[in-house]
């Protein structure tokens, strides 16, 4: 297993929307054992395919950690799709490829998400709480979405500064990054 670089706010396979996985193979079961790996090593609780510079529908979430159960292992979800949301809170997020800024966000706070695991067998999962809203983050990764789309614009325009910073490649963190003070080695898109 390897731990991938994560790709910061300002590059652009953040803003595309990811393709749905036709075929089971080792390759896809080995990239989602890597985001695991990559997540972990980051201290995230969730990650999707875009955030390591892949455009296929695969998002894991740290659920053990989420629901404070050590036997529950991570889930990597291949192509995930909410059947069904309800209610609704708000609640600070953050995300790997945005690091150092936080905002409340709303959300459903019950969903139910059908998805493949990597030898593309179909589960159901109701999430709750804090799972659910991490699955729904991922998600919107899936399709180009990022939390800060959630936020009012005058939420948005105080964070401009901040956000130019991260585009400009002043990011300070503990783990691999591709941002733009280091040539992109990962424009190769799949
Ligand atoms: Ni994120």
């Amino acid at each position: 297993m390897s731990v991938l670089p994560i790709y910061i706010y300002g590059q652009s396979v953040l803003r595309k929307k990811a393709r749905p996985v036709k075929t089971p193979s080792e390759e896809l079961s080995a990239l989602a054992a890597d985001m695991i790996e990559t997540m972990r090593k980051a201290n995230g609780i969730g990650l999707a395919a875009n955030q390591v510079g892949d455009l296929r529908r695969i998002i894991v979430v740290d659920a053990g950690v989420i629901t404070e159960s050590e036997d529950v292992p991570p889930i990597a979800m291949i192509n995930p799709e909410i059947l069904n949301r309800d209610g609704s809170w708000s609640i600070e997020e953050g995300c790997l490829s945005i690091p150092e800024i936080r905002e409340e966000v709303e959300r459903a706070e019950k969903v139910l998400v059908r998805y493949h695991d990597p030898a593309l067998n179909v589960h159901e999962l109701d999430a709750d709480g804090l799972l659910g809203r991490v699955i729904l983050h991922e998600i919107d990764h899936l399709n180009g979405v990022l939390f800060l789309d959630h936020l009012g614009a005058v939420k948005r325009k105080l964070l401009r500064g901040r956000l130019n910073k991260l585009e400009r490649g002043e990011v300070d963190v503990d783990y691999p990054i591709v941002g733009n003070s280091m040539p992109a080695t990962g424009t190769d898109f799949r």
